[in-house]
Formats: C-alpha cells, sequence, structure tokens
C-alpha cells in the first residue's frame, strides 16, 4: 500500500524544522547505505547525532504520533529516529535500490525491521525540478512529489530512486516503520476497514444530529460488530 498523508507539519513546524537542518553540517549520504545502495547513492544527509538532528527530529516524532492517518496506515510498533537528507547541486540523486530490511540504531542498538519507507518533504515542490521519488510496484511505476509538509508512506519491499534534481534543491526527511502487522496485505485491509468504518459513524452522527430526530443512545448495532470485527482482525495478526 502506497499512502499520502497530507499536511503531517503544521507550517510553524515546517519552518522550523527547515531553519533547525538547514544551518548544521552535512555529510555525505552514504553514511546509512549498504553496499548496493551506496554505489548509486549521491545525495547529503545529516548525521543524526547533532543537535539540531535531534530537535527536528522531535519536532517530526511529536507530528506522526498525533497523526490518526500514519498511525492507523502504519500501526507502527517502532518508528526509526527520522532522518534529512538534501539532494542538489553534484549530489543531487538516489538510483535504483530496495532499503535495508533490518536497520540498528546506533545510539540505542535498537533494530527496526524496515516494513514501511517514508519520505516527509520539506520543500516546496515548485522550488526545485526533478527530485521525484519513483517506486516500483505492480501497477507499473509511481512517481511522487508532493508539497512540503506531506508524507509518503510505501512498502519497505519496493525498488525505489530519487530521480535527479537540476533546480533548486530538494530537502527531505525519511524514515522506516516496524509495524505491528508485518504483512502489507494485511495493513491494508485493516486500514480500509478503518476508514469505512470512521465514514459510516460520521454519516450515522450526521444523521442523529438532523432536526426532529431523537438523541441516540449509542452507536448503531452495525457499526458496533465491524468495529468487533477490526479489533478481533488486529488481535489475530498483530505481534507486539
Ligand atoms: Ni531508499
Amino acid at each position: 500500500m502506497l499512502l499520502k498523508i497530507p499536511k503531517v507539519l503544521t507550517p510553524e513546524e515546517l519552518a522550523q524544522v527547515r531553519q533547525l537542518v538547514l544551518c548544521a553540517d552535512w555529510a555525505d549520504g552514504r553514511i546509512t547505505a549498504g553496499s548496493q545502495s551506496g554505489s548509486v547513492k549521491n545525495n547529503r544527509q545529516l548525521p543524526e547525532e547533532l543537535p539540531a538532528a535531534q530537535q527536528a527530529r522531535h519536532i517530526v516524532s511529536v507530528a506522526l504520533a498525533r497523526n490518526p492517518q500514519f498511525v492507523t496506515g502504519a500501526l507502527p510498533k517502532s518508528v526509526y529516529p527520522p532522518l534529512f537528507n538534501r539532494y542538489s547541486g553534484g549530489a543531487n540523486f538516489f538510483g535504483n535500490h530496495i532499503d535495508n530490511a533490518v536497520r540498528t540504531h546506533a545510539a540505542t542498538a535498537r533494530h527496526v525491521r524496515t516494513d514501511m519507507s517514508c519520505t516527509l518533504f520539506l520543500s516546496d515542490a515548485e522550488s526545485y525540478d526533478g527530485g521525484e521519488l519513483v517506486v516500483q510496484d505492480t501497477y507499473g511505476e509511481q512517481r511522487i512529489k508532493f508539497a512540503a509538509g506531506d508524507l509518503v508512506m510505501y512498502p519497505g519491499t519496493s525498488v525505489h530512486r530519487v530521480e535527479p534534481v537540476t533546480r533548486g534543491e530538494r530537502l527531505a526527511c525519511f524514515f522506516w516503520v516496524e509495524s505491528m502487522v508485518r504483512s502489507d496485505a494485511q495493513r491494508r485491509l485493516l486500514y480500509d476497514m478503518d476508514m469505512a468504518i470512521t465514514a459510516l459513524r460520521r454519516q450515522n452522527l450526521a444523521l442523529n444530529n438532523e432536526p426532529g430526530q431523537s438523541p441516540l443512545s449509542g452507536e448503531r448495532p452495525e457499526v458496533v460488530t465491524l468495529t468487533g470485527c477490526y479489533h478481533n482482525l488486529l488481535r489475530m495478526w498483530a505481534d507486539v
């Protein structure tokens, strides 16, 4: 499942993150690459131990935790602390690769299985040319370039690349999620079900609030049953 999550950061948070990371000292992007991806990686990356990286990471982490679409789409068990990269000038692309299956966070020695890869766009889309995230899936290639503050989440199993940036600069935050539900197909089913139940509840609420309707004493029984089915599927599939 490839999921767009708009407006993960508020304009204020976006400005804060940009200011923090752009003033810091950047390094060669190969600091976190494996040997195959390192051979096609040509960008810059913010060393994760820098104070600016830690502060920016905190802002993103708080924003993710409060975002219902991220939580229901990822069902996160563990999130790799967000990293930052930039593409411009002579360091402007990242060729086809698949992200390492397991990332080990250096500071904590914690392992994160990369069920999902996420990119949070930090540059205004009009401010640079190229820089599309291209993700290969069974429907063909998806070319992704979202507004600043929007996030894309895609299966960690996908071959992907970042096209060369030919004008301006592409600044982004990226990270991986280990999900409570390992299977992409199961996560998708749960996500669709959750979204449909939420829409049904909203419709019911609107009906209940129409003039002449007596105040309801709780949810409709069908919604209760479907919500129960969701949780029972999650109980069957979740590994926590
Ligand atoms: Ni990658």
